[in-house]
């Protein structure tokens, strides 16, 4: 039998229907429409109602993806959810997402990579797959950044916005698929970007609620660099190494935390003019941002289109992936 690829036969998504924008954000903040624009690229950005959490929105982009495929729920043998803001600190939001979903045969479990968290789950995946154990398996991931992001800091507030998608990863003999993966870790990013309320190191307490310690916490310059220089990186790195020039890249698909970065790293790889981008309506959703610009942009892929993704996070995670397009259009 031939090698065994781990290909996307379909895609769903969500993002809750309320908007946020920079108008509203500048009645909160010491902030401009202008300066959001200029700085970030953000117009406005969707946010979850209070008591609606992560799994929310997994469950509807997994209803859709379900639906598309046409797939029996019973027939998926894996649910991974990359968050960094599940519902609970336990039972993971993958459990509440099969639940709903009547996903009841499913091994589920979360994974936390922060930005980086889809491309992490998807290489996961992928490997049940290429290893013979599964046919179906979900990757859903997204984030309520909303949740954890601080009102009264016009440095933070403005960038974060909330959304979920999900993918069908399906095993293949073509060419086709996830190619190849570089996945990095450098945890001295601790300090420049972090939660640390509410943990096991720093419990919730009076003291952490009013130092304000259950909010993203952010170092933007120092962040920003990093995202910048690591994300090209990965990403020459994995065109070079499976022998693709600029031509070959049909869309480079990169986590949308600021469209500077976006267009920086769009520019090292020289290829500008096929940049998947959201950011404006969007914001950052963290895991979100990837699996809900393939979704948005789903009917301009064809078959064996070639895409590098490409994202940055907390940790600091990073990395690329090498992913062949498995079918045309948008699926219904
Ligand atoms: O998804 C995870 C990874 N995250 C990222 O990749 C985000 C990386 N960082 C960034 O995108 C950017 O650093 C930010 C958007 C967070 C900030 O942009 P910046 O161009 O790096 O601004 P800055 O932090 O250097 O601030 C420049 C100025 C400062 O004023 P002074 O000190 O020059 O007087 C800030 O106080 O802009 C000020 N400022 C603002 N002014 C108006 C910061 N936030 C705001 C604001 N409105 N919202």
């Amino acid at each position: 039998m031939g090698k065994i690829n781990a290909i996307i036969t379909g895609i769903g998504g969500y993002v809750p229907e309320d908007v946020l924008t920079n108008e509203d954000i500048s009645r909160m903040v010491d902030t401009t429409d202008e300066w959001i624009m200029t700085r970030v690229g953000i117009s406005e950005r969707r946010v979850l109602r209070d008591g609606l959490g992560t799994s929310f929105m997994g469950i509807k982009a997994v209803e859709q993806l379900l639906e598309k495929t046409h797939t029996s729920p019973e027939d998926v043998e894996a649910l991974i959810c990359a968050t960094t803001t599940p519902d609970y600190f336990f039972p993971t939001a993958a459990s509440m997402i099969a639940h709903n979903t009547g996903c009841i045969n499913a091994l589920t479990f979360d994974m936390q990579a922060a930005c980086t968290g889809f491309l992490y789950a998807l290489e996961t995946a992928a490997n049940y797959i290429r290893a013979g154990r599964n046919k179906k398996v979900i990757v859903v991931a997204g984030d309520t950044m909303t949740s954890i992001t601080d009102y009264t800091d016009r440095t933070t507030c403005p960038l974060f916005g909330d959304g979920c998608g999900a993918v069908l990863i399906e095993p293949s003999t073509e060419e086709l698929g996830i190619l190849d993966a570089i996945l990095c870790t450098d945890g001295t990013g601790l300090d420049h970007l972090n939660m640390k309320g509410g943990g096991s190191a720093y419990r919730a307490t009076h003291d952490t609620v009013d130092k304000r310690m259950h909010f993203v916490y952010q170092d933007g310059k120092y962040v920003f660099k990093h995202a910048v220089m690591l994300m090209a990186d990965a990403s020459i790195k994995i065109v070079e190494r499976n022998g693709l020039t600029r031509d070959d890249i049909d869309w480079i698909v990169p986590h949308q935390a600021n469209k500077r970065i976006i267009d920086a790293t769009a520019q090292r790889l020289g290829v500008e003019d096929k940049v998947m981008d959201n950011i404006q309506k969007r914001g950052n959703t963290s895991a979100g941002t990837i699996p809900i610009c393939l979704w948005e942009y789903e009917e301009k892929l064809k078959k064996g289109d070639t895409l590098i993704l490409t994202a940055f996070g907390a940790g600091f995670t990073w990395g690329a992936v090498y992913l062949k397009w498995a079918y045309d259009g948008k699926k219904t």
